[in-house]
């Protein structure tokens, strides 16, 4: 049988509480309107953006289990974090039990907390929709949807520094794809410069 997108929301609303099931429409809603501005896939943004945070309120043995069980091996930053677990185990779980097998979904979730370099352009507009989101009230979110309306790219500049601002000065550990990615925007940012001289 084939799901849709009302099965899969009442898949996360039954696992989460309301704030996050509101959270997860936020961020598919923030997400569409995103793909209409850049040229992304609307009915795979909606799929992800619903779905990103589906693991985020499962008991990290739980989470840990199944991303085990997947043969996905965290390195030793990602298993010293264990909030971050969601984004891997997600993204397994709607593989196994919901049959989602686009890997652009898939990546999209796994990928929506640390980013990486080389996003595609789903995996970008989910990981600036989960920052901008309606319900989304933390210091600078203003400048962060003026940003993301103008470029994903400088969206993604302001949320990784925010991010890697706030990890080091609540002294956590910080995954190598977010510095990854926070280097290829520097590195094209400027590249970008250099041709507009
Ligand atoms: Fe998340
Ligand atoms: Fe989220």
């Amino acid at each position: 049988m084939k799901l849709d997108i009302e099965d899969y929301k009442k898949v996360i609303k039954d696992r989460m509480s309301k704030k996050r099931y509101i959270h997860s429409i936020n961020v598919a809603k923030a997400g569409i309107q995103l793909a209409e501005r850049y040229g992304a896939d609307v009915e795979k943004v909606r799929i992800a953006g619903i779905l990103h945070d589906i693991t985020k309120e499962m008991p990290y043995d739980e989470q840990l289990k199944i991303i085990q069980s997947s043969g996905i091996i965290l390195d030793d930053v990602q298993a010293f974090s264990p909030k971050t677990w969601h984004a891997v185990s997600g993204s397994i779980c709607v593989r196994k039990e919901l049959g989602i097998t686009d890997d652009d979904i898939l990546n999209a979730i796994r990928y929506h907390t640390s980013g990486r370099a080389g996003m595609s352009l789903l995996e970008k507009v989910i990981f600036v929709a989960d920052f901008i989101g309606e319900e989304r009230d933390y210091k600078g979110v203003d400048v962060m949807r003026a940003k993301a309306k103008k470029s994903l790219e400088e969206a993604m500049l302001y949320g990784v520094s925010f991010s890697i601002e706030d990890l080091t000065q609540r002294q956590c550990a910080i995954d190598k794809n977010t510095f990854e990615l926070y280097n290829e925007l520097i590195i094209q940012g400027e590249e970008i410069k250099k041709r507009k001289k």
